[in-house]
């Protein structure tokens, strides 16, 4: 199809105009509700493929918040829907634009902040240039046990990054896989990987429990797997959610960019909560691993599938922790093991902070979603532990996370997930002692553990 040169300069303007500006969300509003049966799930999910409408907590089961970002105008149709159909709503935020410049405020370079002209602080959400430059100076800082892999190059030519922190063991260990930012507003996400790297160097041969950890595992972190899109919202749209690909073939791309990575990995790929259409905030792609994103995952994962002892990916918000499937509500094969380390997780998390987490397969938990990582990674990969973590909050900020709540939710993310390694480790030792010939035939799920003198400290 040849395009018409009169819209095609329509087209230009509207990219030039749709660029040029930091989006301005004053007179957004952020719409709460709670649909009472399955007939006003029904209702609003109708408004699910609506570009206009962002909903930030999806329409999923009766009696589950529903959170809906609405401009001026949407807002007003949405707000008569839901008058005509009796369902109350409550106004979250009638501005936005107040919250992200709030935000911009805390957190900008340029800022008042402390630590940015010293170190690095964790404490704060960081653009895009600054965390690449302090992925460089980690491995710089501990070339013993990091080493910082090149796993791709984006649509805008940025570098998609894996730290491997390892203190031997020549590539024979179980290890531990967590990658955050596939979405990019979720900003939590990045945030908290970057602590955990943290946590984990400057523990290491101080702390006896984390010594343990990286002598025992070998972690791979990708902090931040969608930089363009990242980089996206602090510069030009706060709360982009795709990566920033231009999807060929179709008349509207000039205008709509972006393709969600979390829907484009090849497993159920179209299937529910995926959508064909490039303006949508889930777009699934042309076909599976046609994204950098998603293929650098698939890359690495594959890489080490034979000793990948446990998956997580980290996204925001809505506080849960869940398993496969997110693609059919039918039990997992190893559900009733997920269901453990799930319970071992939760109460870990809720004892740091005492905040309130919900757990269970993805399906049933959150909403169906096709074609994402933790499934792919489960089903494909055949890593049996896959998990798919929801930071905080429940909705009272969503996206927009005051960055004082950075730290508390690092610490607990990062007690469920040792808890869980800690939780298997143990049950592999168990294993071990009860094996009557160790030596010659190994079982099948030790995946090269290396016999370990180790200790327990969960
Ligand atoms: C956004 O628009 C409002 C109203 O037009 C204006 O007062 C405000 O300064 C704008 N904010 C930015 C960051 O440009
Ligand atoms: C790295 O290991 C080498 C050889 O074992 C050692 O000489 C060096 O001091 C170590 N460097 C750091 C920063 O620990
Ligand atoms: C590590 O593995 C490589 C390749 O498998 C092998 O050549 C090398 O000898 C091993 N090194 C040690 C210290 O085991
Ligand atoms: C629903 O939203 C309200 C208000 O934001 C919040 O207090 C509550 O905890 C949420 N409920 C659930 C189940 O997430
Ligand atoms: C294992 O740990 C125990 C208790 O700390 C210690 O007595 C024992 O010598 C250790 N064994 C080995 C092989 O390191
Ligand atoms: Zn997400």
């Amino acid at each position: 199809m040849k395009p018409n040169f009169n819209s095609f300069c329509v087209l230009c303007i509207l990219i030039i105009c749709g660029i040029s500006a930091f989006q301005n969300f004053t007179g957004h509003k952020l719409l709460g509700m709670v649909p009472r049966n399955p007939d006003e799930v029904k209702v609003l999910r109708g408004f699910l493929d609506d570009p206009e409408m962002d909903f930030w907590l999806e329409p999923t089961y009766e009696l589950q918040n529903v959170t809906v970002h609405v401009n001026g105008e949407s807002g007003k149709k949405l707000e008569s829907t839901l008058q005509n159909m009796g369902l109350q709503f409550y106004t979250i935020t009638d501005d936005l634009e107040k919250w992200i410049e709030r935000e911009r405020e805390e957190n900008y370079p340029g800022s008042h902040l402390q630590g940015r002209t010293t170190g690095f602080a964790f404490d704060v959400y960081h653009p895009l240039d600054e965390i690449v430059a302090h992925l460089d100076d980690v491995s710089r800082k501990y070339p013993n046990l990091t080493k910082l892999l090149n796993m791709g190059d984006t649509f805008e030519g940025n570098i998609i990054y894996l730290l491997k922190i390892s203190s031997g063991g020549n590539d024979t260990r179980p290890a531990i896989w967590i990658d955050a930012g596939i979405h990019s507003r979720e900003w939590i996400a990045p945030a908290t990987a970057l602590y955990m790297i943290n946590h984990l160097l400057v523990n290491y041969g101080n702390d006896k429990y984390i010594t343990n950890l990286i002598d025992s595992h070998d972690w791979y972190i990708m902090p931040l797997v969608n930089p363009d899109g990242y980089l996206h919202t602090w510069n030009w749209n706060r709360l982009w959610r795709k990566n920033r690909a231009l999807a060929p073939g179709f008349p509207g791309v000039l205008i709509c960019r972006g393709i969600d990575p979390n829907r484009n990995f090849d497993i159920f790929f179209g299937g529910p909560s995926t959508s064909s259409t490039p303006c949508s905030s889930i777009y699934k792609g042309d076909h599976p691993f046609s994204e950098a994103e998603s293929s650098a995952i698939r890359d690495g994962v594959m890489a080490l599938r034979d000793r990948l002892l446990a998956y997580f990916s980290l996204h925001s918000f809505s506080q849960l922790w869940m398993t496969p499937h997110g693609y059919t509500t039918l039990k997992a094969p190893d559900f009733a093991e997920h269901m453990e380390l799930l319970t071992v997780a939760i109460t870990a998390v809720e004892a740091a902070h005492g905040m309130h987490y919900r757990y269970g397969p993805s399906a049933q938990t959150l909403y169906a979603t096709s074609g994402s990582a933790s499934d792919w990674v489960y089903d494909v990969a055949g890593v049996r532990y896959s998990f798919s973590v929801e930071l905080r909050d429940r909705g009272v900020f969503g996206f927009l996370l005051p960055r004082t709540e950075i730290i508390p939710t690092s610490e607990e993310t990062w007690a469920g997930i040792t808890s869980i390694v800690s939780h298997l480790q143990a049950k592999e030792k168990v294993k071990k002692s009860s094996t009557t010939s160790p030596s010659t035939t190994p079982l099948p799920t030790t995946k090269n553990t290396k016999p370990e003198n180790t200790t327990d400290t969960s």
